[in-house]
C-alpha cells in the first residue's frame, strides 16, 4: 500500500485552522472543500491523457491530449465524506458519485452497510473514496471490500487526517489501495478519536453534536 501524505505549507495551515475549536461550520466546510481540491490535484496526477482531434480556434484541426477514459467515480462515505464532495468536483466536475453508508453495530462494533448506490459501470472507473477521518480504518476497509465485490479495480482513498492505526489496518486489508491523507496524526485515543485531530468531522461540518 502506498501512503502519500501531501506535504505543503498551504495544507498545513488549513489543517491547523480545522483543528481550531473556534472555526465555525461554515468556515470548516469551506476549508475541507479547499483541502479536498488540493488532495484531488495530487490524487489525479496519474490520470492518462489520450490523443484526440479538436476544431482549433483558427479553423484548423488540432491534435491534443485529453481524458478519454470513463469519468471517475467518487465515493463519499456517509456522513462526513459528503463534506469532501464539492472539493473533488471543483477539480473534476464530470465525476460520477457513488454513495455508501455504514453504521457501527453496537454489539460487534463492526461496520454494517445500510446504503449503497454505485455509479453505473463502476467497475470500469477509477474510484476515489472520500472519508475525512481515517481512524480505525474499519469503515474505509469495508467500503473498499464492497467496491471490490462490485468488480472495482482502481481505488484511492482521500482523507483529511489519518491515524497510524487506520493506515496499518488498510495496509493489512487492502495493500493495493493508495491512501492520500493531507496529514498523518499521532494516534487514536481510547474513544477512537484521532489525536491531536480536529474532533468529530461530521459534527463540525454540519453543526451537530
Ligand atoms: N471520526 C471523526 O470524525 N473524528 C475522529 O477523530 C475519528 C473518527
Amino acid at each position: 500500500m502506498t501512503v502519500r501524505p501531501v506535504s505543503h505549507p498551504v495544507i498545513t495551515h488549513k489543517i491547523n485552522m480545522l483543528r481550531d475549536a473556534g472555526t465555525r461550520p461554515k468556515d470548516f466546510r469551506q476549508i475541507v472543500t479547499e483541502v479536498t481540491s488540493l488532495l484531488t490535484y495530487e490524487a489525479t496526477r496519474d490520470l492518462e491523457l489520450e490523443t484526440t482531434t479538436i476544431d482549433g480556434w483558427q479553423g484548423r484541426k488540432m491534435e491534443v491530449e485529453m481524458f478519454l477514459e470513463e469519468d471517475p467515480s467518487i465515493v463519499p462515505v456517509f456522513r462526513a465524506g459528503i463534506g469532501m464532495q464539492e472539493g473533488f468536483l471543483s477539480i473534476i466536475p464530470s465525476a460520477k458519485i457513488s454513495y455508501i453508508g455504514y453504521y457501527r453495530d453496537e454489539d460487534t462494533l463492526e461496520p454494517q452497510l445500510y446504503y449503497a448506490k454505485l455509479a453505473e459501470n463502476v467497475h470500469l472507473r477509477r474510484n476515489y473514496v472520500l472519508d475525512p477521518m481515517l481512524a480505525t480504518g474499519g469503515t474505509t476497509s469495508a467500503v473498499c471490500s464492497m467496491l471490490k465485490k462490485a468488480g472495482v479495480k482502481s481505488i484511492k482513498v482521500l482523507c483529511i487526517l489519518a491515524a497510524p492505526e487506520g493506515l496499518a489496518r488498510m495496509k493489512a486489508d487492502h495493500p493495493d489501495v493508495e491512501i492520500i491523507p493531507a496529514v498523518v496524526d499521532d494516534h487514536l485515543n481510547e474513544k477512537g478519536y484521532i489525536m491531536p485531530g480536529l474532533g468529530d468531522a461530521g459534527d463540525r461540518l454540519f453543526g451537530t453534536k
